[in-house]
């Protein structure tokens, strides 16, 4: 454009894009008029300044990211990418996750996002079993002054891993009660006896439970259904059939490894209570006759020792009328004659330990139940009555406790779910 004489300006004609075209080599010609004409010409370097116009756009409108639960912390989810074109710190690209709840906490408490690359960090592992999927925003801003950016969503969806074992509601072991089921005799085959209820937290087949006898008194007597856990006989049940009788079931889930657990169910084979004499209230009677024979040994052991000690005042009245009848050691108790228990009379010994074994009979085990199958006892006993047993008399029926009730309290107290009944 011709300003004054001889003089020109360059202007643009348009808007010009940093990012479209950057440099311009603009070629200027001068031509006289003359014939013929003459010319030179050069050339101009335009350089276009950058101005922080452009916001950083994410490659992808969402990013989603698959993951397993119980990921290692530290473990990437995905990572997501902006573009910046512009120049230097104004095309600079700063991630940040935005801040937002998952499932009650702070979502950088579940994840980092690295700011140089984008890579999206597990802070934590994830159960499956508290959430199945969880959203949250990250910002992707430039470095420019006024810096621009721009937001994308990130869906993380988790996947189940077969990490709960089955747990059986039934039959509990809550209590350390003994379950016991009564069967009729004249339950016949294919009679549904009991159920083994079993369930698992995780889902799909991860869940899927099945269910076995591993360990049975009779292996051909009952059998369980594979997945509804019924239990039922396999024939009709007959006079020569042991009247108690122990099945180990296992029910495993469908996972890759699979999981399982086991429960012992015992089963009567009667049709009225009265035939099942073991099963009247005996612990506390054989308990009492047990602390009335401590009492017994105790008495004994105390008269003994008074006699001792009678009898050497005796001597020892004796030698002083007659010095000579005895030597003088005789009168020195050496402590070897002590009856041995004597020392534990009244600190913690035989009597503390009677008494404790007393107090565990008699409290804890009052308050086990046994309920039975309805259907089966309407003749014998009202349906919802319930008999108190304890674990012990159970214990004896099946034979674990026998003569030594000082064990049997041990067992009962310490470690009931490892007693296993052949
Ligand atoms: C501009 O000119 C320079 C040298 O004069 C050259 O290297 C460059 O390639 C040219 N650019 C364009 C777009 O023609
Ligand atoms: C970035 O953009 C701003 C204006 O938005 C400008 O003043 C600055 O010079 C630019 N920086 C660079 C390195 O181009
Ligand atoms: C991204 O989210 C932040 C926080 O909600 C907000 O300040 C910012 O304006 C958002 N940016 C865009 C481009 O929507």
């Amino acid at each position: 454009v011709p300003s004054i004489k001889n003089y020109y300006s360059l202007v643009t004609t348009g808007q010009l894009d940093r990012e479209l075209v950057s440099v311009y080599n603009i070629t200027i010609t001068a031509t006289d008029e003359g014939s013929p004409p003459l010319s030179s010409s050069k050339t101009v370097k335009l350089s276009v300044a950058d101005i922080n116009d452009n916001p950083p756009v994410f490659e992808e409108q969402s990013y989603n990211a698959y993951i397993n639960e119980n990921i290692k912390p530290g473990s990437t989810l995905c990572s997501v990418s902006a573009r910046d074109p512009d120049w230097r710190q104004n095309g600079t690209v700063i991630y940040s996750l935005l801040p937002a709840e998952v499932n009650g906490a702070s979502v950088s408490s579940y994840l980092s996002v690295n700011g140089d690359t984008g890579v999206i960090h597990a802070v934590r592992s994830f159960d499956y079993e508290q959430f199945r999927s969880f959203k949250f925003q990250v910002m992707a801003r430039d470095n420019g002054s006024p810096p621009l950016s721009s937001n994308v969503t990130v869906s993380v969806f988790i996947s189940d891993v077969n990490d709960n074992s089955p747990q059986i509601l039934y039959p509990s072991l809550e209590g350390n009660s003994f379950m016991t089921e009564l069967v009729p005799k004249a339950a016949q085959g294919r009679s549904l006896v009991s159920k083994v209820i079993a369930v698992d937290a995780d889902s799909g087949q991860n869940a899927w439970l099945s269910y076995h006898i591993v360990k049975a008194t009779d292996p051909g007597l009952f059998s369980i259904d594979l997945h509804s856990g019924e239990i039922r006989t396999q024939r009709d049940i007959l006079e020569s059939d042991s009247m108690k009788q122990n099945l180990i079931v296992a029910v495993m889930d469908n996972g890759q490894p699979s999981l399982s657990a086991t429960c012992s169910m015992y089963l009567l084979i009667s049709d009225n209570l009265a035939e099942v004499p073991e099963l009247k209230d005996i612990s506390y009677e054989k308990n009492s006759k047990l602390t009335s024979y401590l009492i017994i040994a105790l008495v004994s052991v105390s008269t003994f020792f008074l006699t001792f000690i009678i009898i050497i005042l005796g001597v020892r009245f004796c030698r002083r009328r007659k010095p000579r009848l005895l030597f003088d050691g005789a009168v020195a108790i050496p402590g070897a004659y002590l009856p041995p228990n004597y020392a534990d009379v009244d600190g913690t010994g035989t009597l503390r330990s009677a008494y404790n074994y007393d107090t565990y009979l008699t409290t804890g085990s009052r308050t086990s139940d046994f309920k039975f199958v309805s259907s089966y006892n309407d003749n014998t006993l009202p349906a919802d009555q319930t008999l108190k047993k304890t674990p012990s008399d159970f214990a004896d029926m099946f034979g674990i406790c026998d003569d030594s009730p000082e064990v049997g309290t041990f067992m009962k107290k310490s470690t009931p779910l490892m007693l296993t009944f052949e």
